[in-house]
């Protein structure tokens, strides 16, 4: 594997298909899970890594991200990455950044908890999709807003890349593999949520229903923020009698750790 800082341009190899795993480190099986499932479809892949501070409306949380270079970089090489690009800060923002249009799926759910994150998200990935240039590129569906996020803004640019969806990872009590996930102090609370996600799948009880019980599992000290069941296509909370695919998505806070998880739960 070749780890570089800046100058990706001038590490690519040209004429071949590019696969971008965008990161901001602290690797976990999840980020090393979308290398797997890129592969087939590119010959060279690229993982970036850099902690974006446009996504970041809170200060300390940006200050306590973790940052685990040379870990992450012996699990990406162990993944099969080709490339590990760690860029600094000018690569990536020379000038003043112009942010991205988030629109209102931008400011719906996460975006209403994170004033601004979703706009700062798109911002960085439109531009290492702009320095790698990349056929592919892959984004975990345990971020469902933003994989969503970024397909409406590769559709309205016209980018000519192929957005791929990686299946979330979990631990074995459910919980979502997320790179925050080793802050929490109270484990067996944080499987509440992954349980009651599960409590909404395969009832014959009205969404409403549904809904009112799984959010009476998700108690103190857990605070949740939303637990909803959206169509995936529009975003929209759906109704009782919507039939189909829907999606539960949730957001909560413990021990000052903000978990968002999401599932598929088929309405019949
Ligand atoms: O999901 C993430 O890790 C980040 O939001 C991303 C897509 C790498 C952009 O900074």
């Amino acid at each position: 594997m070749k780890r570089i800082t800046d100058g990706i341009s001038k590490s690519l190899p040209s004429g071949v298909r590019i696969g971008l795993v965008p990161t901001m480190g602290a690797l976990h099986a999840g980020h090393l899970s979308l290398v797997d499932a890129i592969r087939p479809h590119c010959d060279v892949v690229v993982m970036s890594i850099f902690v974006n501070p446009l996504q970041f409306n809170n200060a300390a949380d940006l200050a306590r991200y973790p940052r685990t270079e040379d870990a992450d970089a012996a699990l990406a090489e162990s993944a099969g990455v080709d490339l590990l690009w760690i860029p600094s800060q000018s690569e990536i923002y020379p000038g003043a950044a112009e942010l991205e249009e988030a629109g209102w799926l931008g400011s719906a759910f996460e975006g209403l908890h994170r004033p601004g994150h979703f706009a700062g998200m798109l911002t960085v990935v439109r531009r290492l999709f702009e320095l790698v240039n990349p056929s592919v590129a892959i984004f975990g569906e345990k971020d469902l807003q933003q994989l969503a996020l970024i397909r409406r803004m590769v559709d309205a640019h016209s980018l000519p890349i192929e957005i791929l969806a990686g299946p979330t990872i979990r631990e074995s009590d459910g919980l979502a593999l997320a790179s925050r996930n080793r802050f929490i102090k109270q484990r067996e609370v944080a499987a509440r949520l992954p349980a009651a996600l599960f409590h909404l799948q395969g009832s014959s009880k009205p969404a409403s229903l549904r809904l009112a019980e799984a959010r009476s599992l998700l108690t103190a000290p857990l605070e949740i923020e939303y637990l909803e069941l959206i169509d995936p296509l529009t975003w929209a909370p759906i109704s009782d009698d919507f039939r189909g695919q829907a999606r539960a998505i949730l957001a909560a806070s413990l021990d000052g750790v903000r978990l968002i998880d999401n599932d598929l739960v088929e309405i019949r």
